[in-house]
């Protein structure tokens, strides 16, 4: 597609229902991704274990739920578990459950992610964080798909896929005697890389149009992409990957001034630093909140004002705001009566 194009107002709509979580149209847009599709098709009628790797914000998650809901488990759960999010030494219990009086706090039997996984998929992401001691359950686990709950003795068996997903290199931490090599080769029976953004810029027009629409929706506005601003993106380099991407068309459309932000975005990657830190993002997202919260308020000011036919007073009293306050900020949002408005 090229950037022309993406002009045109119901191109957004078009794209819209092709981009449903799990769905595999998805990893349409790249030769690279195409493979992709064609692994998950092959894959997703068999229990194969499967280990997806990629950088930081690739669609690792997308997969995993792609090759669920291709699969015959998908009526089943799809169960993830971050195991970087949470603390090792509650992990296990949060894995394969407990039983009561396991350990300090453990009042009742708890079920873990395990069994809830039953008859579905399981999703181990960031698998790498996992301790040895862990590392050494889950390949049990992976064995023979039993295993038992902390403090307890009876085997359960689960019948669930499982799939892994990691953004560290595997073979350092092996190398490092931090990841164990049995555990690697019985995860990697089939392997699938995501690749970076970067690799794949092809890919970014059709993502940017379709974050646009849905943040467009999501905020009321009607924003569109300039044929410069497109070009400003595929030239960017994306360490961030989709998610990157998907935060900056979210700030294009929330900023009054999103064009600037993405011409701001570039001049950083050409300066001696190219890496865009990743607090950016999150400074970027406070910013967001408070230009929501401006244009929100500025949305219901107008609205209130539309409804009382501008009777100053009355909006105020409706705003619960005092007089000053409300003409204060009907001048802070240049919002004039319709009789003034010039056209
Ligand atoms: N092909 C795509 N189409 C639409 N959205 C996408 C696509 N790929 C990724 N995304 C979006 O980008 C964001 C990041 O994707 P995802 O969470 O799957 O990445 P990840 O590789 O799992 O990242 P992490 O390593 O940080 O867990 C999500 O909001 C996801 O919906
Ligand atoms: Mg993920």
């Amino acid at each position: 597609m090229s950037a022309g194009q993406l002009d045109s107002a119901d191109r957004p709509l078009a794209q819209k229902d092709r981009r449903i979580v799990g769905h595999l149209s998805l990893f349409d847009g790249h030769p690279r991704m195409r493979a992709i599709r064609t692994i998950i098709e092959s894959i997703a009628d068999t229990d194969t274990t499967l280990l997806i790797r990629g950088e930081s914000g690739v669609g690792k998650d997308l997969v995993a739920r792609a090759v669920h809901a291709a699969s015959s488990r998908r009526q089943g759960p799809f169960i993830k578990v971050n195991c970087a999010a949470i603390p090792q030494e509650l992990l296990e219990s949060e894995l394969f459950g407990h039983e009561k009086g396991a350990f300090t706090g453990a009042h009742r039997r708890k079920p873990g992610q395990f069994e809830y996984a039953n008859k579905g998929t399981i999703y181990l992401d960031e698998i790498a964080e996992l301790t040895l001691a862990l590392q050494a359950k889950l390949l049990h686990v992976l064995q023979d798909f039993r295993f038992s709950r902390v403090g307890g003795h009876g085997l359960l068996d689960v019948d669930t896929r499982v799939i892994a997903a990691t953004n560290r290199n595997l073979e350092e931490a092996m190398a490092r005697g931090e990841f164990r090599e049995d555990l690697y080769y019985r995860l990697n029976v089939v392997e699938i890389q995501v690749p970076p953004l970067r690799e794949r810029r092809e890919e970014i027009p059709g993502l940017a149009v379709w974050f646009l629409a849905k943040f467009n929706a999501q905020y009321g506005r009607q924003k569109q992409l300039l044929p410069e601003t497109m070009a400003r993106l595929m030239e960017y380099t994306w360490s961030g990957n989709v998610r990157e991407l998907e935060n900056v068309i979210r700030r294009l459309v929330v900023l009054t001034d999103g064009e600037q932000m993405v011409e701001a975005l570039v001049d950083r990657r050409r300066t001696a630093h190219p890496e865009p830190p990743r607090p950016m993002v999150v400074e970027g997202l406070r910013e967001i909140a408070r230009r929501g919260a401006r244009e929100a308020e500025r949305k219901a000011l107008a609205e209130v004002l539309q409804r009382v036919h501008w009777n100053r007073a009355e909006a105020s009293r409706i705003l619960k705001v005092s007089y000053k306050t409300l003409l204060n900020k009907i001048s802070e949002c240049g919002l004039t009566p319709p009789s003034r408005r010039t056209f």
